[in-house]
């Protein structure tokens, strides 16, 4: 073919036809910007603000009214028709289903109820009407410290405003019942001016202080980690005072934490059985995914619990968050090509892996209590027992570590396998340990394995009175609750908001 410009010499029409098609295409161009731009608008309007209220104003339904599509989906956390092989939003007693727990807490107030997280707006609920909170009625105290409030509303970073962390966390848990009365929600994230995310919790900050960091540093997108981070990670209740503290001064890893506590001889509970000096872990969420794969390319938290969803038009972050399998398309094939079955059965096949270990050092961890137990029965002395009860310590925290952070066994299973497979060592060396001293005291045979195969028969192995905790959580349930909630309405009466 000849080049263009010898065409239009030959047959000047050519020349035309090119103008004209140019300017038809210039002519669409412009008439799509600026449709794209009135979308824009369109979308710029549908988040103009309804209503100002204030940053410490913890009423979701507030915030809601700006933002009705962030609102929306995270009152859907409220569904709990998901599970997955492990995980999702379903109520699950988990002491139903693993028995073993309760005697790995024995004379602990996990031992008492433990179940299966649900979505953020249960938070509240959950925390009234779980055993462990106990049943402060008819001026009982709570067993538990105001500390254990923080990651659950909107309300903490209000009452911190106006007395101070300090003074927040003093005090037994049910003082403060009135005042906490908002499940987690916007202002536990967020900025009211501008809605940039925000990080409203004391302790996260002041652990990032003791690692001689500067939260205000991080990027946007750790941004997106680290606002999660403000709940889902290891964190110890310090002093008379129960401070929240997170033990990152040494470090992240189950090495660092437990040099950390061991360094304050820091003890959680004395073991019903064994009388170890026990370690709970919380959830360490944030810290175990950091050693996974996912965090080392750049990704974030909300990149698989909060992906973007569009309505109308609009791009907006899915506040319902929860597990990411339950819509793969959204969180997962943003970025793999695989099919949803080969995606989760990479899940679940990883699960399987950590599971079949923590299931074995749960069963080792069982016996090294029991077989302590026999040990102070026939006569061992504290200095006989010391190291072998720092082995069922350590051991069971870094079973623990793995166990309490519910995504671990896939966001990091590498990190995961390696601690189980320390705990599984140290648990049976504690185990050699207390069968040496069992030898000396004169016993050679088989300390035997409890029927714990119920949670019914182990709570009774342990010494529990379910039937009184259930009836005593009742009454608090039915006399004290609504009280604290009709107090929270008449506080919030007088909370100041102006319609726009
Ligand atoms: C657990 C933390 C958390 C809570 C609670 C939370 N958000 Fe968000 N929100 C986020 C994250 C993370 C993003 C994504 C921010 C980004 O990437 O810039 C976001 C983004 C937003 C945005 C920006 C637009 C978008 O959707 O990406 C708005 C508006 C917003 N949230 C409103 C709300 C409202 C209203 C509530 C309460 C009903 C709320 N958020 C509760 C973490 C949270
Ligand atoms: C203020 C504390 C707090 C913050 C911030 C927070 N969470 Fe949670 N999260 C909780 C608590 C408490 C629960 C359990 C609630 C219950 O069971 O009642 C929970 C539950 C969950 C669950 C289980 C819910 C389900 O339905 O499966 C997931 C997943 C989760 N959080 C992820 C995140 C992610 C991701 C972020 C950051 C974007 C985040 N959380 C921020 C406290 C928090
Ligand atoms: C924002 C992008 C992104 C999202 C979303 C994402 N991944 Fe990945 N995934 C990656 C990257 C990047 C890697 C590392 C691969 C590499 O560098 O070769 C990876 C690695 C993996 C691996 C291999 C890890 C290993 O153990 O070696 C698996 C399995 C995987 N992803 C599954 C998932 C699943 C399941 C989901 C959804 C729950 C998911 N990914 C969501 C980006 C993503
Ligand atoms: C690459 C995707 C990905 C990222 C990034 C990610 N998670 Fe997960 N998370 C998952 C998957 C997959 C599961 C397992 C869900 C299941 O078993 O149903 C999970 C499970 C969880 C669970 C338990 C969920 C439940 O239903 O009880 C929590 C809590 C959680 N993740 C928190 C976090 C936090 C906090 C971060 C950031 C520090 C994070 N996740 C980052 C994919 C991710």
């Amino acid at each position: 073919m000849k080049p263009i410009r010898e065409q239009v010499k030959e047959k000047p029409w050519v020349g035309w036809l090119l103008f004209f098609a140019t300017m038809v295409v210039v002519f669409l161009l412009g008439l799509l910007a600026s449709s794209v731009m009135e979308r824009r608008e369109e979308a710029v309007f549908a988040y103009k603000q309804q209503v100002e209220h204030s940053q410490w104003d913890p009423r979701n339904e507030i915030w809601g009214e700006n933002y009705p599509q962030e609102y929306e989906r995270y009152r859907a956390t409220l569904d709990t028709s998901f599970h997955s092989k492990y995980n999702g939003n379903a109520f699950i007693d988990m002491l139903e289903k693993y028995p073993e727990l309760v005697v790995l807490w024995a004379n602990y107030g996990f031992s008492k109820e433990y179940n299966q997280g649900r979505g953020h707006a249960y938070a509240i609920e959950d925390i009234r009407e779980i055993l462990r909170t106990g049943a402060p009625v008819d001026g009982k105290e709570s067993p538990m410290p105001n500390t254990c409030w923080t990651c659950k509303s909107p309300d903490v970073p209000r009452v911190m405003n106006e007395i101070g962390a300090r003074e927040f966390y003093s005090g037994t848990w049910e003082t403060r019942g009135h005042q906490i009365v908002n499940p987690i929600g916007c202002a536990d994230c967020h900025d009211a001016d501008d809605m940039s995310l925000r990080i409203s919790r004391p302790a996260l900050i002041e652990a990032f202080e003791a690692m001689g960091k500067d939260i205000n540093e991080a990027s946007h997108q750790k941004m997106r980690s680290l606002v999660c981070a403000q709940c889902h990670v290891e964190y110890y209740f310090k002093g008379k005072e129960n401070y929240l503290v997170y033990p990152w001064e040494k470090g992240m890893k189950i090495e660092d934490v437990l040099a950390y506590y061991d360094q304050y001889d820091f003890v959680d509970w004395t073991h019903g059985v064994s009388k170890a000096p026990m370690l709970k872990a919380q959830h360490p969420d944030y810290e175990l995914f950091n050693t996974g794969i996912h965090a080392q390319r750049g990704l974030a938290c909300a990149d698989c619990h909060m992906p973007y969803m569009s309505e109308g038009g609009q791009k907006f972050s899915d506040h319902k968050v929860q597990s990411p399998l339950n819509y793969i398309n959204k969180t997962c094939q943003v970025c793999h090509r695989e099919d949803e079955k080969d995606l989760i059965e990479n899940v679940y096949e990883r699960q399987d892996m950590i599971t079949e270990n923590r299931k074995k050092l749960e069963e080792l961890l069982v016996r090294a209590h029991i077989e302590a137990g026999k040990a102070w029965e026939l006569g061992a002395t504290e200095k006989e027992m010391h190291d072998a009860l720092y082995d069922i310590r350590h051991a069971q925290m870094m079973w623990d570590y793995v166990a309490a952070s519910h995504g671990a066994s896939f966001h990091s299973p590498i990190e995961c396998g390696r601690i189980l497979g320390k705990g599984i060592n140290t648990a049976q060396e504690a185990r050699i340990k207390l069968s040496r001293i069992l030898m000396q005291k004169g016993f050679d045979g088989k300390v035997p394995y409890p029927d714990i195969s119920t949670k019914a028969k182990a709570q009774e192995f342990i010494g529990l009175d379910m039937e009184k905790l259930n009836a005593d959580k009742e009454k608090f349930m039915k006399e004290v609750v609504p009280q604290w909630i009709e107090k929270a309405k008449k506080r919030e009466a007088t909370y100041k908001t102006t319609n726009l």
